[in-house]
């Protein structure tokens, strides 16, 4: 069996699923129970300064998008930092850390941003034996109008700044955890590495309203008639992350800086995705809130059989494996031609595919009296729009034309690789010339 074991900036757990800091890691009670499900770390929910704890919202603070059976694709919340004391969170924190050394155990701090803040807290954090810490630099609601959270995370000059701070009263890995609330996800990223950083973990979750309630004219979740923006996660939220993820990882000017995933990771396949672009391990909220914490088991069995499948024998063998194949569209192979192909078998005869085609695609799906749908080589552009809404996994394949054979739709012969960058079409390229 694959050896899971990750060792991230040093902390090792026994796999590189952790819990993201939210309501799953609020307390002991849960991060026992957690650990004890399997899960190999957690970043414990969001530690404030000393004082009068938040407050939260009593009416409902969660919304969700549904898929047609209900599963839940997004969920969108407006809880803030935790709302317990700060020294009931210590006093747990180092009993759990004492008690399960062997489990990465990280605290999310969000304080205000000024010096002293974080210098009156982070030796508090260092006394518990934690592992390490995770600047909350994401919050999108609640906290960023108090000058915390995202209205951090969005100003490059203070997050360096912050980082700074936490390395200078810290001795443990800093982690700072990136908003996607932002433009330009590379610039958080390159100021937590000038900072000092040890690593960046994203994504936080996305400023989102999830429904309108059309009687109450509100969004939800409502709260006395009025709804506020929320942040979004879930498996909607994957693709965003993932593309994050990707774009730090091959950016030359945080190439090697430790990525921890987050956003949507459900299945071992999302973390295996997550890490193949960069992550050195992945963190997971919505799964557990939906699934409850045993759902990390069948990311440990899962992800352990495709290593094996594989032939990989720890986990770092396929961190950043995909990192090399991201590149700009521009540089993508313009001779590489593909057709769409129905499997008549596995057809099921809907016509789903010919109605995308025939109105929104290139009208390259022939439809025969008795139903048989048949892709014309022609004119398939390989859009692959067919495929994407076929109700059939793998009824319509994209096939390879060879190289050297003639596509019918241009009439033009495979030939090698060759890019937009020196394509006769492009303006920039023949002025280059
Ligand atoms: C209800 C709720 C509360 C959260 N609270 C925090 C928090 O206190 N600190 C933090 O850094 N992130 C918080 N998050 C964000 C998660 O840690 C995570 O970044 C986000 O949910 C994306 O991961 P997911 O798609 O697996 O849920 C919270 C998320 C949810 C749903
Ligand atoms: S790949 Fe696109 S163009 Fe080709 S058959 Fe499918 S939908 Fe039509
Ligand atoms: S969408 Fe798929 S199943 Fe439906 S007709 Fe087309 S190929 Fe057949």
């Amino acid at each position: 069996m694959a050896d899971l074991t990750s060792n991230f900036l040093g902390i090792k757990s026994p796999n590189p699923f952790w819990l993201a800091s939210a309501p799953p890691t609020d307390k002991e009670y849960n991060v026992r129970r957690a650990y004890e499900a399997g899960w190999g770390g957690v970043v414990w929910k969001t530690l404030g300064s000393e004082g009068p704890p938040v407050v939260n919202v009593n009416g409902p603070r969660y919304g969700a998008i549904y898929g047609a059976d209900r599963r839940l694709l997004g969920l969108n919340n407006i809880e803030l930092i935790t709302d317990r004391p700060l020294q009931t969170n210590l006093e747990e924190i180092t009993r759990v850390k004492k008690d399960y050394p062997d489990r990465a155990l990280v605290v999310s701090i969000m304080v205000p941003c000024d010096e002293e803040s974080w210098k009156a807290i982070l030796p508090l954090v260092e006394e518990t034996g934690a592992d390490g810490i995770e600047l909350n630099f994401g919050c999108p609601h609640g906290m960023a109008e108090r000058g915390m959270g995202s209205a951090v995370g969005q100003v490059p000059e203070y997050i360096q700044m912050v980082t700074e701070w936490c390395k200078k009263y810290y001795s443990k890995p800093v982690i700072v955890k990136l908003t996607p609330n932002i433009t330009d996800i590379r610039n958080p990223a390159r100021a937590a590495k000038a900072g000092g950083a040890d690593a960046v973990s994203l994504i936080n979750t996305i400023n989102s309203i999830t429904s309108v309630d059309l009687d109450l004219m509100a969004p939800q979740p409502t709260i006395g008639g009025k709804g506020s923006h929320g942040g979004y996660c879930g498996p909607a939220v994957k693709p965003i992350a993932m593309n994050m993820v990707a774009e730090i990882a091959r950016d030359p000017q945080t190439h090697g800086l430790p990525i921890s995933g987050i956003g949507g990771v459900t299945t071992w396949r999302d973390a295996a995705e997550f890490m193949a672009l960069g992550a050195g391990n992945v963190q997971v909220c919505t799964a557990a809130m939906t699934y409850g914490f045993k759902v990390v088991q069948e990311m440990i069995s899962g992800l352990s059989q495709w290593m094996d499948e594989k032939g990989y024998t720890s986990v770092d063998q396929f961190v950043g494996m995909a990192t090399p194949n991201v590149t700009d569209w521009q540089y993508l192979d313009l001779n590489y031609v593909t057709k769409a192909k129905i499997d008549q078998d596995a057809c099921i005869k809907c016509g789903r595919c010919y109605i995308a085609c025939e109105d929104t695609s290139h009208q390259a799906i022939l439809m025969s009296e008795d139903r048989v749908f048949e892709v014309n080589d022609s004119e398939c552009v390989a859009c692959n729009l067919c495929v994407d809404v076929c109700p059939v996994e793998n009824c319509i394949t994209m096939v390879e034309l060879p190289k050297g054979e003639v596509d019918p739709r241009t009439g033009q012969t495979r030939g090698d690789y060759a890019n937009w960058t020196t394509h006769l079409n492009n303006p920039s390229a023949q002025a280059a010339e």
